[in-house]
């Protein structure tokens, strides 16, 4: 075993990935070469297909609903977890009439569940206690928790739910042949999900049955992604698979939500370069909100149709600039970044990361908080009030 501090290079095995961890001067300069079969990741193979699906793919609301209903009837229902998705998913189901508990350590998530009425348990005792178990804790401590405290106590005939495609997807959990498998995975923050519901609205959800033990999972499935409140108006349910889930999600991170922090880094160099002023262009990029009006304009007119709420000048500028930076060797990195999810290597990336002390993502860390950009920020938003 070799300690995280010995770590200042990484080179992952035959790829050649390299994580360089330059800013720990004062470690000596050494390479350790860790082979990624060190850390296995199998790929669950049970889905081939991307949405290879013979049914509606959409589904804004479920017609003879007693009869998706009457599978979870009379069942109680363990939320494992009590976070972001926990709370709101929770209580929006005991609001739908479910039998809900809760199973958490003993934190302050704990506490608030306590204090919001509902039974807390210990995450084994809840499992036990239950015939429908969702899995709403982190997805790093997930593999752990489901070998420790849930897997020999799911019931025959009982279900899983699982938020996120990622773990069952690359066989970081194993199921037990006797439970279905379940995918509810929201596309939308925790908060929100409480906040539409009590708006009498729903929200977007991917949903798949990962494997049908009981025969019931299809109906389970949907009942359970109603009880959650996903179907009321506005709302959709989306036919998935885990494969396409853990794809659409990891895609976007590594593709336009990462590049988006550091174009902004780029456009501050630049314009501070030429002699503009911080203030300016942190309040032009972000801070003013407008970026977020934008989103709203894009969920709620479309991507292109939006820009007719910007300026002709602003319009054409956008078409004909933006434009330049989506070329062919652009296209072929998202590609590439794909096919590496796909193909596990950057589960297998970031699973060693974590078994290492997480050392690369500190430093990435350390690096952005150390730009300049920060400290103006910081300055900018406590004379705004926004930070203490
Ligand atoms: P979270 O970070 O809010 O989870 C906190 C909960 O996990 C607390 O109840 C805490 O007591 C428990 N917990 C933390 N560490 C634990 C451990 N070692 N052992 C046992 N319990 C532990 O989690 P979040 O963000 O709600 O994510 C839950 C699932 O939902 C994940 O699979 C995630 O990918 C998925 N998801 C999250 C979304 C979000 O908006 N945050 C959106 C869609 C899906």
């Amino acid at each position: 075993m070799i300690a995280p501090y010995e770590f200042k290079t990484l080179l992952l095995g035959s790829n050649n990935l390299r994580c360089n961890n330059s800013p720990a001067s004062d470690l000596k300069s050494e390479v350790v070469h860790i082979h990624l079969t060190d850390y296995p990741i199998r790929i669950n193979t049970s889905e081939l297909y991307l949405s290879s699906m013979s049914f509606e793919r959409l589904i804004t609301k479920l017609d003879d609903k007693e009869r998706y209903w009457r599978s979870i009837e009379g069942k109680t229902i363990a939320v494992i977890g009590y976070g972001n998705q926990g709370r709101s998913q929770a209580l929006n189901m005991r609001d739908n009439g479910v039998n809900v508990i809760i199973g958490n350590p003993p934190d302050e998530y704990r506490k608030t569940a306590e204090k919001e009425g509902f039974r807390v348990y210990e995450i084994d005792e809840a499992v036990k206690n239950s015939e429908i178990v969702f899995m709403l804790i982190p997805d790093e401590v997930q593999p752990e928790v489901f070998s420790h405290k849930i897997a020999d106590n799911l019931k025959q005939g009982s279900a899983i739910v699982f938020a996120s495609g990622y773990n069952y997807f690359y066989d970081l959990i194993t199921v037990p042949s006797y439970v279905d498998v379940l995918l509810v995975a929201p596309r939308m923050i925790g908060f929100g999900i409480r906040d539409l519901f009590l708006k009498g609205k729903g929200f977007p959800v991917l949903i798949a049955v990962g494997k049908d033990y009981t025969g019931q999972a299809e109906e389970k499935l949907l009942a359970l992604t109603d009880a959650i409140g996903a179907l009321k108006p506005g709302g959709v349910a989306v036919r998935s698979s885990f494969k396409e889930e853990t794809l659409l999600d990891l895609l976007t991170e590594h593709t336009w939500a990462g590049a988006i922090l550091y174009m902004f880094r780029l456009y501050y160099e630049v314009a501070t370069e030429l002699g503009a002023s911080p203030e300016a262009i942190i309040l032009e990029l972000y801070g003013s909100g407008e970026l977020a009006e934008i989103a709203e304009s894009m969920k709620q007119q479309g991507l292109f149709k939006q820009l007719k709420n910007h300026s002709h000048t602003s319009q054409y500028g956008q078409l004909s600039r933006g434009r330049l930076f989506a070329n062919e060797k652009v296209k072929q990195l998202i590609k590439k970044m794909a096919l590496e999810i796909l193909d596990g290597t950057f589960a297998k990336e970031w699973t060693l990361e974590q078994k290492s002390g997480l050392i690369h993502y500190k430093n990435l860390y350390k690096m952005n908080l150390e730009h300049p950009m920060e400290r103006e920020e910081e300055k900018l938003y406590r004379l705004l009030g926004r930070i203490k």
